[in-house]
């Protein structure tokens, strides 16, 4: 007797699988397959949160860039490096922190060679926000760190302003305090090397509060 195949759920454009479980792992698992905006298309993989799921510190960036889109590990590229240089002067363990993005999928122009970044418009940020916000549900931190604008409109809102209310704590209503600082590719934007030691010195002073935890 021929035995018939399963068929494949096909995922249609514009949705994602449903996580199995209540999990952590059984939202990455679902992340993996996600379609709810166009960006899953030229982008290699989902860039899942990373860390332990019972982390107090979740921290939140924009998006995986091209090495974290290649190796499927946020904040693994330069943003990354820097990140962990100012956590390592800090006295702080990446270890013990859980570490995500807005968006999971890189968005990137080509240009000759080179993939460069471009910042997900608000649909895609909408779209991507049921991971971010299932991460923070199933985790629970008492704290959360945003890097960037993007990560610190999407938790504190839009009318969030960065550069006046960058590393100062909030509160959520349930309890979370939030501090937000630059994104670490603000710091390696800057034009010259004065410039970058001081963006650089201001980021690591809006995350020193963490140390103290
Ligand atoms: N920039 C981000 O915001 N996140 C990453 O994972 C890497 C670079």
């Amino acid at each position: 007797m021929a035995t018939k195949k399963p068929r494949k759920r096909a995922v249609p454009e514009g949705s994602a699988p449903e996580p199995v479980d209540d999990s952590l792992d059984a939202l990455r698992g679902a992340a993996m397959g996600c379609k709810r905006c166009d960006l899953w298309k030229p982008a290699t993989q989902t860039v899942f949160g990373e860390g332990p799921p019972r982390a107090r510190i979740v921290v939140i960036g924009e998006q995986p860039g091209d090495q974290e889109d290649l190796s499927g590990r946020p904040f693994v590229g330069p943003a990354g490096k820097l990140f962990d240089r100012a956590l390592e002067e800090l006295g702080i363990g990446r270890a013990d922190m859980y570490v995500t993005n807005a968006v999971k999928h890189f968005k990137f122009e080509i240009r000759g060679k080179v993939r460069l970044h471009r910042s997900p418009d608000p649909g895609q940020q909408k779209a991507c926000r049921v991971w971010l916000d299932g991460e923070i549900e199933r985790i629970r931190p008492d704290v959360i760190v945003c890097l960037g604008a993007i990560a610190a409109k999407a938790i504190l809102g839009n009318k969030f302003g960065l550069m006046k209310q960058r590393g100062l704590w909030q509160t959520l209503p349930n309890g979370a305090r939030v501090i937000a600082t630059v994104h670490p590719s603000y710091v390696l934007r800057q034009r010259d090397s004065e410039s970058r030691h001081m963006a650089y010195a201001a980021f690591v002073r809006d995350l020193k509060p963490l140390a103290r935890l």
